[in-house]
């Protein structure tokens, strides 16, 4: 059960230190710079996500524990299609985080369900979600709150000189 001191809210500017802090933990790999530019663009932009030309419907939600600590956030899109969907546009959830003395008490599921309503509300049938096949933790939380699995994929690339 979500811990009444724990409320679920969209991020604000005030919270752009501590939800880059959180998207630092759940993307080590990926570089402060480009994560502080997603992150400053986004707020700047309403609820849309720019890819260069591209913009899509976007939303970021946050954890918030009494005392204003964030400890967890969302990140959903809506995307044209997604692997596998029976159905377009599909809600998708693009990043999911609670810190690690924060989970286990219905923070993520809460996280998950309010996004599904947006979703929902922008007159999705379906939503869709990915998870690296070492992730085993991704793969249970998802398979809880009742994600199916689809497929399993090897991405490549080549640069072209
Ligand atoms: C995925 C994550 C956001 C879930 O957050 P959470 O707040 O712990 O989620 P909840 O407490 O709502 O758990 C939902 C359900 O998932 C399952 N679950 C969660 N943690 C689990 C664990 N360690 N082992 C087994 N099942 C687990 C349970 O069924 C749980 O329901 P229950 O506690 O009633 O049994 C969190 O584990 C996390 O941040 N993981 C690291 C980042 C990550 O891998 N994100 C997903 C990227 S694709």
């Amino acid at each position: 059960m979500l811990n009444s001191d724990v409320r679920v809210r969209p991020v604000e500017s005030s919270d752009r230190e501590a939800w880059l802090r959180l998207r630092a933990k759940l993307w080590p790999d990926r570089s402060p710079e480009d994560l502080a530019r997603e992150s400053d663009s986004f707020l700047r932009g309403g609820d849309l996500w720019r890819f260069g030309a591209l913009s899509i419907p976007f939303l970021v939600l946050v954890a918030e524990r009494s005392g204003d600590e964030l400890v967890g956030f969302l990140e959903a899109s809506v995307r044209p299609f997604a692997d596998k969907c029976r159905t377009a546009p599909v809600g998708y959830l693009e990043g999911w985080y609670v810190v690690p003395e924060w989970r286990r008490r219905g923070i993520g599921s809460t996280l998950v369900r309010a996004a599904e309503a947006w979703v929902r509300s922008r007159g999705c049938r379906e939503i869709a979600s990915d998870a690296r096949v070492e992730n085993s933790l991704s793969e249970r939380c998802h398979r809880a709150l009742g994600y199916e699995e689809v497929e399993r994929l090897i991405h490549f690339r080549r640069e072209l000189g």
